[in-house]
């Protein structure tokens, strides 16, 4: 995304030039003369990280920002630019283990492109999202719906279709939609990680349920329709239009692809409005020092965890040497009746834990605070890994501490054959005695300033 600081610092200069000048000419009037905003605050945590919204286009603005776009059927549009922030490196138990993970990170799909890893934090910075509404035009294939690709909304270059949706006559009967036909986003891990961030992006324009939404169709049983039951009051399958219609006509049309992946408004945006459909006021979540439960994620199917249970009766030993009443629980999906079962559950959970797997990706359901565990299988080699960055990433940026064990006594389907258990408990160890320490959050805000100058 074509980000030039110098032109948003000229820009800001112009506005404190203005304001020194000229006293009659508060910063109010300047912001509506550029119509410079924020999402309205909903009394809730992610208020803290709500993005600067820019809706008119500054001269010399770059001229594919959201506002300095050229397309008569856009009929408003939003650069939003998203507060830098840094998060904490993984909590490891050795050295040894952190150089490990420093060298997989950096090699992660060849090269860990979102952030930068100093000392011990992982920077965030200059991330940008689009908010593009349009009129009368339909959608006809572009971008592709649902495939991995470049061009594909929310990756790299979906930028590129802003000038893909073609014009018609309009009516009124016509929906309003939204388009959402990310990469995979009929999976439960896509929807979280791609269509729950362009539904937390757009909240502030308007009520959820007034749109329509552009997707592939949701296979029955999918827990990917409760999903969207959490997010979207009175959601039905015909809130869905299918993508895959020739020609899908709209009133208006919201194309959010271009959001962040990793940023702490989307990310907690999206789970406080999971927490509150499940009954759980984001406000009045008992601290997580104060919470009994261990949650234990056991690796179903593929990618086995050889000695699972001896490391976990480990982890049962260390609870009751430890004596302040907490209890391991096994986690299986399949014993909860419902997604909201489990985020109401989570405000009793004080540290999840397991082997890399589709299980962790419930840490999107779960209440900020709560740390995580994740044992991630890496090969001999170390520079090779299952494990992305992703819920070290998504954990820190919900206020959750989180830590790592590296296993490299792996085989080539990635199943972990042994694991030094004494590291396992050594690192649960480090995480309830840093939570009942009230540890601060991973997470911190950043202001850039000179601290990137040196070129070294
Ligand atoms: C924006 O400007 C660049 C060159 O500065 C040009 O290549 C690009 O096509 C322009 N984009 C649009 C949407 O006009
Ligand atoms: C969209 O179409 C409707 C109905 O034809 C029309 O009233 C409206 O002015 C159009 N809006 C734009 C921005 O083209
Ligand atoms: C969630 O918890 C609240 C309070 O603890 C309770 O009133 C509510 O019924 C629960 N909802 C579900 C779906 O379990
Ligand atoms: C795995 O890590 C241990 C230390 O944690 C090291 O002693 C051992 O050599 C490593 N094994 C392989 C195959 O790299």
């Amino acid at each position: 995304m074509g980000y030039n600081p110098f032109l948003l610092f000229s820009f800001l200069a112009v506005i404190s030039h203005i304001n020194f000048t000229k006293a009659t000419l508060s910063v109010q009037t300047v912001s509506e003369v550029h119509k410079i905003s924020v999402p309205a605050p909903r009394n809730l945590p992610s208020d803290a990280w709500r993005p600067t919204i820019l809706t008119s286009c500054p001269a010399l603005f770059y001229n594919e920002s959201a506002p300095c776009r050229i397309n008569t059927n856009i009929v408003y549009a939003e650069e939003l630019i998203y507060p830098d922030f840094r998060i904490r490196l993984p909590g490891v138990v050795s050295e040894e283990q952190r150089q490990m993970y420093l060298l997989f990170l950096h090699e992660y799909r060849n090269d860990w492109k979102r952030g930068r890893a100093i000392d011990g934090y992982g920077y965030f910075l200059n991330q940008r999202g689009q908010n593009l509404v349009y009129a009368n035009v339909s959608y006809a294939g572009r971008p592709y719906p649902g495939r991995w690709a470049e061009d594909a909304c929310m990756s790299g270059r979906a930028g590129s279709h802003a000038n893909s949706f073609p014009p018609w006559d309009g009516n009124a009967e016509a929906p309003a939609a939204v388009f959402i036909a990310s990469p995979d986003h009929t999976y439960f891990q896509h929807f979280l990680d791609r269509v729950a961030m362009m539904l937390a992006q757009t909240r502030h324009l308007g009520r959820p349920e007034d749109f329509k939404y552009i997707s592939l169709p949701i296979p029955l049983r999918s827990p990917v329709q409760e999903l969207w039951t959490m997010m979207v009051p009175g959601w039905t399958p015909e809130t869905l239009l299918r993508a895959n219609t020739p020609n899908l006509r709209t009133r208006l049309l919201v194309y959010p692809c271009q959001s962040p992946l990793i940023h702490p408004y989307t990310q907690q945006l999206a789970t406080e409005i999971l927490l509150m459909s499940a009954g759980v006021d984001p406000n009045s979540i008992p601290p997580a020092r104060d919470r009994p439960v261990v949650l234990f994620m056991t690796r179903q199917g593929s990618r086995r965890w050889h000695n699972e249970d001896e490391c976990r009766q480990a982890v049962e030993g260390l609870l009751q040497t430890r004596g302040r009443g907490e209890q391991l629980m096994a986690f299986r999906a399949t014993d909860y009746p419902s997604l909201r079962a489990v985020a109401n559950a989570s405000t009793r959970v004080k540290l999840v834990m397991g082997a890399h797997g589709g299980a962790l990706n419930n840490i999107a359901l779960m209440s900020p605070g709560t740390g995580v565990l994740e044992i991630c299988p890496v090969s001999g080699d170390y520079r090779k890994s299952r494990c992305g960055a992703m819920f070290w990433e998504t954990a820190s940026v919900r206020n959750m501490p989180y830590w790592v064990v590296l296993a490299n006594n792996t085989n080539a389907q990635w199943e972990i054959l042994s694991l030094d258990c004494r590291m396992v408990v050594a690192a649960v160890r480090d995480a309830l005695e840093g939570i009942d320490a009230g540890m601060p959050s991973p997470l911190e805000r950043f202001y850039q300033g000179n601290a990137f100058r040196r070129t070294s």
